[in-house]
């Protein structure tokens, strides 16, 4: 790999995003539709600031303020554009933000999917004073802008679609609209741009002749990703780009040796930290961030958000993680429920129709079928019968229950909060706990079991 010469310049990052994207069919701006649970603007926003930039300005104008309140915080300079009247009218409302001299690359809200190694390379011709272009060749050019070029092979201007002979039509070589160059050439040109075309727009594709008219040599790079380079203006678009990205995801945990059941199925919406030796089954969703320890196997159709799960844990089918910690050689699931500020520590089994919220469960501990346990502390060895439920809400506030160490409760016990069981009690089957139990001994209440013989059922009246 070739080392990036540190530039001299400053770098200024512009990302076009006033486009109103009608085909989307949405109150949501376009640019805050979502890739990976993330707004398009936000991935080319990543992209854009992993290059350290000196000023990235946003363009924007069609739903604006839900645009700018989508990224709050002061680091990134905001460029009005209304109305909206083409590409190279966008980049002109940026330039007075542009320090000067300085070098300027301009990315799209829409083009979601670009990388930061096609940046830096696009970005190198311009720190020495040339026009950097990224074109790609396509099997389908229709409506985009097509290079020109000379008999020498050197460009010499993009022609939009609309305004193109039907010769130039069949050139395959596009504009995907990423440039980079000094700053000053943009301040030479935008303000010269017109509007004489079949749009009756400013082109930003048009200083490329300007370029070539000044004796500004224009370098082109392409990339072997076009995936990178497409845009999004229909939800068709957003769909498969969604799919691309996921796929690059799953290529990369591969690449680090995960087992992924069908990298096809797998959908990472955040980022998803694995040690060695995981394996997650199909139809996983992880959201958030997510950390696997080694030896970690996630069963299918799986919910997890901003969770770690330590090495060796087994977690079965259909399970939901939200905000909470497993630990060590655990067994969760099939179809349990964590909902936010769990901890469970090593060797805790949590089976089928269990939820588990705000709540610490010792080593060892298990509650395998069917209970609610909300607000609790349980120690270590425990064992939570079926059906076990947790009152901690008495209807106005909630209270916390307390477990001991090696504590048996039996099936269908409620614990009405606040309560705490004290070290190696026994709870009956049936028994509803609504006052302190001591350490050892069986609790239970007091209940008569009654049998009348000569019971008749009730018949249904004639
Ligand atoms: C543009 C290019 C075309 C290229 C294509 C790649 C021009 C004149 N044409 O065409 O050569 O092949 O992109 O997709 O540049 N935008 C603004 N303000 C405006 C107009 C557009 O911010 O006034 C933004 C849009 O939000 C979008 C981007 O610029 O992100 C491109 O605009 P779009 O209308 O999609 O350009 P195309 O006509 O597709
Ligand atoms: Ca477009």
């Amino acid at each position: 790999m070739s080392q990036t010469p540190v530039p001299a310049l400053p770098l200024s990052v512009v990302i076009l995003a006033a486009g109103q994207g009608k085909r989307m069919k949405s109150d949501l701006p376009k640019v805050l539709q979502p890739i990976a649970g993330k707004p398009m603007l936000g991935h080319v926003l990543d992209a854009a600031l992993a290059l350290q930039p000196a000023v990235t300005c946003v363009v924007y104008g069609h739903g604006g303020e839900a645009v700018r309140s989508a990224f709050p915080g002061g680091r990134l300079h905001w460029a009005l554009q209304a109305p909206q009247l083409g590409t190279g009218h966008a980049l002109l409302q940026a330039l007075p933000q542009l320090p000067d001299p300085g070098v300027t690359l301009v990315l799209y809200g829409d083009v979601p999917l670009i990388t930061v190694p096609t940046l830096k390379a696009l970005l190198s011709p311009a720190y020495t004073g040339q026009v950097a272009w990224l074109t790609q060749r396509v099997a389908d050019p229709a409506g985009l802008g097509r290079i020109l070029r000379n008999q020498q092979g050197q460009v010499t201007a993009i022609v939009e679609d609309k305004d193109a002979t039907p010769e130039q039509r069949r050139i395959d070589e596009i504009n995907t609209g990423f440039l980079a160059c000094p700053t000053a050439l943009l301040a030479r040109w935008l303000p010269r741009l017109g509007n004489q075309n079949a749009q009756g727009e400013y082109y930003l594709t048009d200083i490329l002749a300007m370029a070539v008219a000044d004796g500004v040599r224009v370098e082109t790079t392409s990339t072997p990703h076009p995936w990178e380079v497409a845009g999004v203006n229909d939800k068709a678009q957003l769909a498969a780009l969604e799919r691309i990205h996921q796929r690059n995801q799953a290529q990369r945990l591969m690449d680090q040796g995960v087992t992924l059941i069908d990298p096809a199925r797998i959908d990472i919406r955040g980022t998803l930290e694995c040690g060695r030796d995981v394996v997650i089954d199909v139809n996983c969703v992880f959201e958030g961030h997510v950390r696997l320890d080694a030896g970690a196997r996630i069963g299918p159709h799986c919910v997890l958000r901003d969770a770690t799960v330590g090495a060796g844990t087994d977690i079965f089918a259909f399970t939901h993680v939200e905000s909470t910690t497993i630990g060590a050689e655990a067994r969760i699931g099939p179809y349990a429920r964590f909902r936010p500020g769990s901890e469970l520590a090593d060797g805790v089994h949590i089976g089928n129709f269990v939820e588990v919220k705000n709540s610490q469960i010792g080593a060892g501990s298990k509650a395998n079928h069917l209970s609610y346990i909300g607000d609790t502390t349980v120690g270590r060895q425990a064992n939570i019968g079926a059906g076990t439920i947790v009152c901690n809400y008495d209807g106005a506030n909630k209270h916390r229950t307390v477990i001991g160490d090696r504590v048996h409760i039996g099936s269908d016990v409620q614990l009405v909060a606040p309560v705490s069981v004290g070290d190696g009690a026994d709870i009956a089957a049936g028994t509803t706990v609504w006052k302190d139990v001591p350490p050892g001994g069986l609790t239970l209440n007091a209940k008569t079991q009654l049998h009348k013989p000569d019971w008749k059922r009730p018949q249904k009246k004639k």
